[in-house]
């Protein structure tokens, strides 16, 4: 008899997205003459920049000839592309990375979610609350947790991202193994200074721990005080893995290019205590179940690095950053407590109700998507994450019907 992972049966219904997509195609399905203003799910609605066009079509056209053509490319990546990382999104900024550290894959989130195979399945897990689903479903379908009660899986260390914490977790008061964080925070917006990120790397040093850093909104930050990288860290090297996306950063969410690092010096351990390099695992993995990402991909991702293709991001983010700023201001006009937004296309507003009732109450009344917070966690109850990727437009035009129905 076929026996299934019963893992699986421990998880919540379907994933937070493809449900809130359900009930989205619900309402139009009832509602056909309704039109919807998405600002659920954090899917980018610009084009790709010239640039990454550009370089994607000299790229397409060197696949066409038998003199460029390629077949499997190197399972980590490009060296064109890993050197262009390491020297730009991290030696430039002080953070001592190479280029062999960098594992070119087809998304953060395929990578936050199979990373934890190279760990244990006994460790302790400690994941933040509110949180991306990936880093706990996952876990869950590894058999690292018990079952859920009350809004949470028995097994798992929750740290707690409240009003009272700034929105930042605090160290755990147990020793824990693997570290889930994220900054600019996914979905809360908030942010870490340099002196916090710095405890969380002590804590994992004298814990043995690995933080596993999801930097993929890296690109919104514009207070120069802040970590781009957990790698800035002194110390970070022995102790971190961190995930990096084009989606966000120059549009790649339905082209798929993203990066993992893990430095060499990063250490887990045997059950004997002997310490093993992650990087050599992750290589391994990678090399058996991976195949590299398109070489035209790779081009159009190289093309970020250029001079024009910097220049065209950063007007990108600009864009989404624009219109987080008025998400913001229009909400906190409105009397709703927000966060996040300044370094973040992400604004988690205090909605003071069910975070299910008012994201029926704004697709039914103002036609607008969010995404509730209880999706994200117990500690996301209350309140609704309103995500700026869309059109300027469209968010002004989504602001005036919120601001109809919540004044009305
Ligand atoms: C989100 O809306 O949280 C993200 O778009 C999901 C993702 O990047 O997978």
């Amino acid at each position: 008899m076929i026996k299934i992972n019963e893992n699986y049966l421990k998880l919540q219904a379907s994933y937070l997205f493809s449900d809130i997509a359900k009930r989205v195609a619900a309402f139009q399905k009832a509602n056909p003459g309704k039109d919807v203003i998405k600002l659920g799910i954090g899917d980018v609605t610009r084009p790709l920049p010239a640039a990454c066009i550009k370089a994607f079509h000299k790229a397409v056209d060197e696949m066409a000839e038998t003199a460029t053509f390629r077949g499997y490319g190197p399972e980590q990546g490009y060296d064109f592309l890993r050197e262009k990382i390491a020297r730009h999104d991290f030696q430039e900024r002080g953070a001592d990375i190479a280029a062999d550290e960098i594992f070119v894959s087809d998304g953060a989130k395929c990578d936050n979610g199979n990373i934890q195979e190279v760990f244990a399945t006994d460790i302790t897990v400690a994941i933040p609350d509110p949180v991306y689903p990936v880093y706990l479903d996952t876990n869950v379908m590894a058999g690292r947790t018990g079952s859920f009660a009350d809004g949470r899986y028995a097994g798992v260390v929750y740290m707690d991202c409240t009003r009272e914490t700034g929105f930042i977790p605090s160290l755990p008061g147990q020793h824990v193994d693997l570290i889930y964080l994220c900054f600019p925070n996914n979905p809360t917006g908030g942010t870490i200074t340099k002196l916090q990120l710095k405890q969380w790397v002590d804590y994992a040093r004298e814990n043995k721990a690995i933080i596993l850093f999801d930097a993929a909104y890296e690109v919104f930050i514009r207070d120069a005080s802040l970590p781009h990288s957990i790698f800035e860290i002194e110390g970070a090297r022995e102790v971190a893995i961190e995930f990096r996306s084009f989606s966000k950063m120059a549009g790649f969410t339905g082209t798929r290019c993203a990066y993992t690092v893990v430095p060499k010096s990063c250490r887990a351990y045997t059950t004997a205590g002997e310490p093993r390099p992650v990087h050599a695992l992750w290589h391994r993995r990678h090399a058996t179940k991976f195949n590299g990402v398109s070489y035209p991909v790779q081009r159009a991702a190289e093309a970020v690095y250029s001079t024009e293709g910097l220049a065209q991001c950063r007007e990108l983010s600009d864009y989404y950053l624009r219109n987080a700023a008025l998400i913001r201001a229009e909400l906190s006009a409105l009397g709703y407590e927000c966060i996040g937004g300044e370094n973040s296309p992400y604004v988690w507003v205090n909605g003071r109700m069910d975070s299910w009732k008012f994201f029926d109450r704004l697709l039914e009344k103002a036609n607008v998507v969010c995404t509730p917070g209880e999706g994200f966690g117990r500690c996301g109850a209350g309140y609704i994450r309103i995500s700026a990727f869309n059109h300027y437009e469209k968010v002004q035009a989504a602001m005036a019907r919120i601001r109809k129905t919540l004044k009305g």
